[in-house]
């Protein structure tokens, strides 16, 4: 049989590891990170705060984090070359295609950051990912937008700096707006960990082989990517928009999602642990509201995501799965609002997801876990004799 005689198709019933990061509750719908609840950090912590919680343990105290950032910003600098890389690459190219493999192009310039042992060279690879991902990010959406790469204002916090970069016209003083600030520092927050996910178990086991940090990181990008996990996000505002053209006929896509025949799903519903509703979908909703309203932004797609998640909610067939909105239903309408373009969607989602990614990896190799290598069960052909080409 190969070794073993069940599997577990998804990993649906499997604990891959122990962990002390992230919590979660499916039946009752609770998150916490490091035992704090995901709705007192995303009210009371800034997004580098939740970082440093989610990578050290413990919330920073003032000084900590000042240096922490500090130290990432030191780092927030990317050899002038990597932009060769990057000018490779048509304006058509999927931004998570071109992160993933930046972040992978990044070891060559850092080869510090290859084998890393001890804690202080976790540690100095941990602050050159969370410098430089950023950066990396804002270029690839720069690159496709015809604009001139630059650092932003370093002096800036973490996620202002980073707007700056996405969105800082060559001609016009760059001025933050404190509602977009607070409100993707808040996105990020709700997508920083969520202990086990597909894109996390990727950075753990490729992170096993003691890859390095960076590629391990690179996998987790290719991985998040997917329609199932983090690229929902993308084509749940692709499905709202396809409704809207369609007259607002949410009834034609329920039908089409409950058809089996039909392979489309609804994107941005259901999970594979939350059979109640995501913690996080709940406080992006209440945000969508209030930052379009902030910004003066009309967007139909907000109704009929709200009409959508009326009738699935009352609707058998995913009431009996269980089926409610992810995290990922309506965080696009918040990123449109901002100015974030469609395609820029997923990059988002691993901009917040980078430090959980970095918690989980650190922890894996602190506890030295093994290198991952499941098992299977052989269902292929018995011993055969060669046969010479002549005779097949
Ligand atoms: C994320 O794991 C994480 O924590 C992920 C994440 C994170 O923070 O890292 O939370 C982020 O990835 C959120 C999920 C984003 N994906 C989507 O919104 C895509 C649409 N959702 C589905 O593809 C699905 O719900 C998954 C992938 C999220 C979960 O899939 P599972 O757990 O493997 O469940 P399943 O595919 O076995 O579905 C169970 C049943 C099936 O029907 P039956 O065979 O029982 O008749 O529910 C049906 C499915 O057909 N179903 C859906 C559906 N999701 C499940 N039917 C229609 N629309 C859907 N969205």
């Amino acid at each position: 049989t190969g070794g073993v005689t069940t599997i577990d198709p998804g990993f649906k019933n499997t604990g891959s590891c122990e962990s002390a990061i992230t919590f979660l509750n499916g039946e009752e719908g609770i998150l916490r990170y490091r035992g704090y609840a995901i709705e007192e950090l995303a009210e009371k912590a800034d997004f580098l705060e939740v970082a440093y919680l989610l990578i050290f343990g413990e919330l920073p105290s003032a000084e900590k984090l000042l240096k922490f950032h500090n130290d990432i910003r030191a780092q927030s600098r990317v050899d002038e070359d990597v932009k060769k890389i990057l000018d490779g690459f048509p304006k058509s190219a999927h931004p998570m295609g071109v992160l993933s493999s930046l972040t992978s192009a990044l070891v060559a310039f850092n080869p510090s950051s290859v084998n890393v042992d001890s804690e202080e060279e976790m540690y100095n690879a941990i602050v050159r990912i969370l410098g430089k991902f950023p950066v990396l990010t804002a270029w690839t959406y720069r690159k496709r937008a015809g604009l001139p790469l630059d650092y932003g204002d370093a002096s800036l916090g973490y996620v202002d700096n980073f707007l700056k970069m996405m969105f800082k016209h060559p001609n016009d003083e760059y001025k933050s707006n404190e509602v977009v600030v607070d409100a993707l520092d808040k996105l990020l927050i709700l997508h920083a960990d969520h202990e086990q996910n597909c894109s996390t178990s990727t950075v753990r086991i490729v992170g096993s082989s003691h890859a390095g940090l960076f590629v391990s990181i690179s996998a987790g990008i290719a991985a998040l990517w997917g329609p199932l996990h983090g690229g929902a996000n993308q084509a749940v505002i692709e499905m709202l928009e396809a409704i809207k053209d369609d007259d607002g006929d949410t009834k034609k896509y329920m039908a089409k999602a409950k058809d089996k025949s039909d392979p489309f799903r609804l994107m941005g519903f259901g999970h594979r642990v939350y059979k109640n509703f995501d913690p996080r979908a709940r406080i992006i909703k209440k945000a969508a509201d209030e930052v379009l309203a902030d910004l003066g932004v009309e967007d139909p797609v907000l109704d009929i995501a709200k009409g959508l998640e009326k009738e699935a909610l009352e609707d058998p067939y995913f009431v009996d799965r269980k089926l409610y909105p992810n995290v990922d239903f309506y965080s696009g309408i918040i990123y449109r609002a901002m100015g974030i373009p469609v395609e820029m969607f997923t990059p988002m989602f691993a901009l917040g997801r980078l430090p959980g990614w970095i918690a989980q990896w650190r922890e894996m190799r602190l506890r030295k876990e093994p290198i991952g290598r499941p098992r299977q069960v052989y269902i292929g052909e018995n011993l055969r004799k060669f046969k010479d080409i002549e005779n097949r």
